[in-house]
């Protein structure tokens, strides 16, 4: 079941041919690839996402690792512990002052300071360090990962109109993206653009959501796992996703998880109360 929604696409150009080669049997080493994105220092939320998460041969961090959560430097550990595919946020860069904070509400300016006062020295240089979007690899053409969008990586994907112009301007099939905290994706087929939410029937369940992708040539995603600390799509539980890059499945993800004591941490830190509150409602 998904949500759609077409937009007449009316003096833009025509989206490009893909320039990578789309054959029905090459053999990915990466097959299944976890997607993490927007863990926002939130222990409890990672926690639960990886206890849930399906054997993978990847991981892939599309950033903001920290900030709003009161477990930056935990959080961080087991980040390293994943693996090596990170894409920065721009919580990333503000923590480490490689982006002003005129952009952020009060509450995130605060959550900021506060994290960057919690941070090791040897955590601050590794955030200092990620790489920024998109970022490719050799095993796995046609495939790119950025945290706001591959033009901008502070760039907000909301709605299909405002992915039309990424689609357009990148030949890559498919890219994963982060930073909205909205699970769900866009689809660009010929004049059709088209939003994907993934339905679920519980509102505290573990449960998953299959979006088949079609290897069109003709056929660009954008696809966001949605944020595994602090979700704002109205669903409070815990967000990633798995690619099979075989399949061409995306398999979309919520789990509940111990909101309660992520709460907590975030009170006895002293940040702002709304982070804690925001988290029971998702929003
Ligand atoms: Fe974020």
């Amino acid at each position: 079941m998904k949500a759609v929604a077409r937009i007449p696409r009316t003096g833009l150009p025509p989206p490009l041919a893909s320039s990578f080669p789309l054959q029905k049997s090459y053999n990915p080493v990466f097959v299944h690839i976890l997607l993490l994105s927007d863990i926002h220092s939130n222990l409890e939320a990672l926690d639960a996402c990886l206890a849930a998460a399906p054997a993978h041969d990847l991981v892939v961090n599309l950033g903001d690792t920290v900030g709003y959560g009161a477990n930056p430097n935990e959080v961080i550990a087991r980040a390293q512990a994943l693996g090596r595919i990170f894409v920065r946020g721009n919580h990333d860069r503000a923590v480490t002052g490689l982006m002003d904070l005129d952009d952020f509400n009060p509450a995130a300016g605060l959550a900021t300071l506060w994290t960057r006062d919690q941070l090791t020295p040897a955590n601050l240089d590794w955030l200092r360090s990620l790489p920024q979007g998109p970022i490719h690899l050799d095993e796995l053409p046609g495939i790119q990962f950025v945290h706001g969008s591959a033009l901008d990586e502070d760039e907000y994907i909301v709605s299909a109109h405002d992915a039309i112009a990424p689609l357009i301007a990148n030949p890559v099939p498919v890219t994963f993206f982060g930073h909205t905290h909205l699970q769900g994706g866009f689809m660009l087929q010929g004049k059709i653009d088209e939003a994907y939410r993934p339905v679920y029937r519980t509102v505290g369940q573990s449960e998953s959501s299959d979006w088949p992708l079609r290897k069109d040539k003709d056929c660009r995603y954008l696809i966001n796992p949605g944020s595994v600390g602090q979700p704002r799509d109205g669903d409070w539980r815990a967000a990633f996703a798995m690619f099979d890059s075989e399949a061409w499945i995306v398999t979309f993800y919520r789990v509940p998880y111990n909101l309660r004591l992520a709460q907590e941490k975030i009170l006895v830190a002293n940040l702002p109360r709304r982070l804690a509150t925001r988290l029971a409602t998702g929003r």
